[in-house]
């Protein structure tokens, strides 16, 4: 029950990172201002889902976590569809393609091509013979076409791209330089 709920308590939090971001992306016009206070909203979620990752380690027993996990199988947190969008909204796609194939990917490349080759594609797909595990066809399965519309909204309108769009000297604002280290800090390194 704890490690399912955690689950669910994380996914609460990535709506409510999902909702700050729309925010920005939706405005056609963002001051540096605004632009920080979400991003710092954001971060302080992701904040509470670093820090308090210690429920999963010190909130169960070793034992009843490892009798039951295999019988949630294939499901993982890597399902985590919200966790996706939150990707798909912050950076341009060419950021989350598996680096081997960046240089064969542009902004006229099909978005289901892209998909394909998605970073965490690979976790999901046998190494030799590139078959896809129950785990990401299943995942695919339930998202792809949700993914590609999502994929296709925030193609100009993520956190990288209205960034890029404020003011010269606005993108050299230290309170925002600041706060955008530190969301990709928060989830890259620390998440
Ligand atoms: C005891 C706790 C946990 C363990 C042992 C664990 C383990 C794993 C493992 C082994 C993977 C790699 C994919 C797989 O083989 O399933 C993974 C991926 C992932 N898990 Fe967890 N997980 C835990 C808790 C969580 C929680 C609470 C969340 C929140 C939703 C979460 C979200 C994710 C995500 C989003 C990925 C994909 C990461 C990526 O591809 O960038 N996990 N986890």
């Amino acid at each position: 029950m704890i490690f399912i709920m955690y689950h669910q308590i994380n996914e609460l939090l990535f709506k409510m990172i999902l909702w700050e971001i729309e925010q920005v992306a939706s405005s056609a016009t963002v001051s540096t201002e605004k632009f920080s206070l979400h991003l710092n909203r954001i971060s302080r979620y992701f904040d509470m889902l670093s820090s308090s990752f210690d429920i999963m380690k010190e909130g169960m027993e070793r034992e009843q976590y490892l009798k039951f996990r295999n019988t949630l199988t294939p499901a993982s947190g890597f399902q985590s569809a919200q966790y996706r969008k939150i990707e798909f909204a912050s950076t341009e796609l060419i950021n989350l393609i598996d680096f081997r194939f960046r240089a064969t990917i542009d902004r006229n490349t099909p978005f289901e091509h892209a998909y394909e080759h998605l970073y965490w594609q690979v976790a999901g797909k046998d190494y030799k013979t590139g078959k896809k595990s129950m785990l990401l066809s299943n995942f695919d399965k339930r998202y792809l076409e949700e993914f590609i519309t999502f994929m296709k909204d925030y193609n100009t309108t993520n956190l990288w791209t209205k960034f890029k769009q404020l003011p010269i000297e606005d993108q050299q604002n230290n309170e925002l330089v600041k706060a955008m280290r530190h969301y990709d800090y928060t989830v890259n390194i620390n998440g």
